[in-house]
């Protein structure tokens, strides 16, 4: 499995994947960064552990076709068979959804299918978290479709949302989980245990 991750931020989950990868938790190589800001952290982070990275931004081209191709022939050249979006802040194009189909995960900061959708994002998650009074939160790895955080749920972990949690100290807890679950996740589809029937996801057996 060769893992192209599509990040638009500081790239922590990214970093977790990468280091997954190279110390052999996670049997998949990671062939490229792609992100749509050229001032995101995670191009940093990609290049101190030297793996390939590059910039691509819609507005930067004529039309959707043309931005298209290029990704498109972006992730070919690199070989790339499987995506995974860590903090990618762009609607997936239908296209991509098909050529990828069931190749393309997310994680969220959040227990799905509450606290997702457009708008749930960053800060504004824990947000709404806190004010709905929750007490667990969590992290959810999921497939993606073409409606932002809906598709097959694959993993979920929770954790505990306390009495004087801000959405800062709610969102640092929820990290650490991820840093681990998103590697975890990945290595379920290198083992092929991920079967996807009815838009849910069942975890076979390893052989
Ligand atoms: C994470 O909280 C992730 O769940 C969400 O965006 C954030 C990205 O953080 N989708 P980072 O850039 O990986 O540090």
């Amino acid at each position: 499995m060769r893992i192209a991750i599509f990040a638009s931020g500081s790239g922590s989950n990214a970093e977790a994947i990468i280091r997954a990868s190279k110390d052999g938790r996670l049997s998949a190589e990671i062939g490229l960064v792609v992100s749509n800001n050229a001032s995101a952290g995670v191009l940093q982070r990609a290049k101190a552990f030297n793996v390939n990275s590059c910039v691509s931004d819609q507005r930067n081209f004529d039309n959707e076709e043309s931005y298209n191709s290029s990704l498109f022939g972006i992730l070919d050249d690199n070989g790339i068979d499987f995506i995974a979006l860590a903090g990618y802040l762009k609607l997936i194009k239908p296209e991509m959804i098909k050529k990828y189909k069931n190749k393309i995960t997310n994680i969220h900061p959040a227990l799905l299918p509450s606290f997702g959708g457009k708008g749930f994002y960053g800060k504004k998650v824990h947000q709404a978290v806190l004010e709905a009074g929750c007490k667990v939160s969590g992290v959810t790895i999921h497939l993606v479709s073409e409606a932002y955080d809906r598709g097959p749920i694959i993993s979920q972990l929770t954790v505990p949302v306390f009495e004087d949690d801000s959405p800062e100290s709610l969102a640092a807890r929820l990290l650490k989980v991820e840093h681990q679950i998103y590697p975890e996740a990945l290595q379920l589809f290198a083992d092929d245990r991920v079967k996807v029937t009815n838009n849910s996801v069942r975890i076979i057996d390893k052989v």
